[in-house]
Formats: structure tokens, sequence, C-alpha cells
């Protein structure tokens, strides 16, 4: 019998978190969201737009399970420290090709307020894509006061802070295949 070792608290600097979404859990999901968009964008031009530097890891896992012709691409903002969010989002860099007519798809972590994904969304627009969508893989909705809610996300989760799979406390705890949840 195969033994699976399974970590189910971590600490990260000052903070212990605990097993809340495992990585079967995660995958599983994952290939459902795949299916939903390898459906909705079949015969599309489609670009992948990954949000540095959380969705790294969703990023490479969902394009692993999309059939489609598509461009795969990164952009960056910053505009959140510790635990809360500040609201401040800064710029976008990252965007060298054109989006004009292209339908996009922006691959986030996470969507908490939904705050950084307006101004995402609004500086994008100007690009005139064909269409602009959100795929997250965590959706925390009780916190959300944005224009766009994630039309594909794998988990609705409740406010609470958490870690791994991408997700970071003070830039550490990125480097793990399943999510914790803050201890408080
Ligand atoms: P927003 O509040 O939706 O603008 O979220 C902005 C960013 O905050 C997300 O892209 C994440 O990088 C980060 N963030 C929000 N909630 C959490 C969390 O629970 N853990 C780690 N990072 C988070």
């Amino acid at each position: 019998m195969k033994v699976v070792k399974k970590t189910i608290e971590v600490q990260i600097k000052d903070k212990d978190f605990k097993l809340f979404i495992s990585e079967s859990e995660i995958q599983t999901e994952i290939s459902k969201l795949a299916a939903k968009i390898n459906n909705d964008y079949a015969g599309k031009d489609v670009i992948f737009l990954g949000v540095l530097n959380g969705a790294f890891m969703f990023v490479a896992d969902l394009l692993k399970n999309i059939n489609l012709e598509c461009e795969v691409s990164f952009i960056k903002v910053s505009s959140y420290k510790g635990t809360s969010t500040t609201g401040n989002v800064h710029e976008l860099i990252g965007l060298v090709s054109s989006l004009k007519d292209k339908h996009v798809l922006i691959v986030e972590d996470i969507v908490d307020t939904g705050l950084t994904l307006d101004k995402i969304y609004s500086m994008i627009d100007h690009d005139e894509p064909n269409s602009l969508e959100v795929v997250s893989l965590l959706y925390k909705p009780d916190s959300f006061k944005g224009n766009h809610p994630p039309k594909y996300f794998g988990f609705s989760i409740p406010n609470k802070f958490v870690v791994g799979y991408g997700l970071d406390y003070m830039e550490q705890g990125r480097n793990t295949s399943a999510i914790y949840k803050l201890i408080e």
C-alpha cells in the first residue's frame, strides 16, 4: 500500500495555517473548469492572461487541461500587503501583444474585494477585446464589492485568509500543492 504523507498544518512567519482544500480537490475542480472553458471557447481566438504572482500554479495546471488553440501570457499588478486588501491598485505590467478582437480570459488565483480585477478590466477593455471574462480558482463572495464577478471559479470560500498553491502570506507559502486557512 502506498502511504501518502499529507501536511495538515503549516507555519509561515508568525501565523499558523491548517489544511483547507487538498491537492486532489483542487485538481478535480480545475479539470471541471477547463472542461467548461474548452466547451465555451471552442473555435475562438483565445488568450489566457495570468495575474502574477499568485496565479502561476493555477495557470500551469489549468492550461494543461485546456485543449484550445490559445495564447498564454502574464500580467502583474501590486495592491496587497499582509492579510488585508489595501484597495490601492498600481500599474499593469506585461501586456505586450494587442488584445483587439481576441477572447480574453483573465486568470486569477483569488477574487476577494474584486477591486484589483476592476482595475485590470478597465485597462484591458481599452484594447477592445472581443470578449473579456475572468476565471479564478477561489472567490470570496462575502467580501466582493467589484463590478466584475468571475464568470468561472473553482471554489466559493468564506472571507478568511488563505495561503498556498500560489497564494502568499508576506510573500511566503506559495509553494504548496494544497491550500491552507489561517488559524485565528
Ligand atoms: P482583491 O481584493 O480582489 O482586489 O484581491 C487582490 C489580491 O489580494 C488577490 O489577487 C490576491 O493576490 C490577494 N488576496 C486576496 N485574498 C487573499 C488571501 O486570502 N490570501 C492571499 N492573498 C489574497
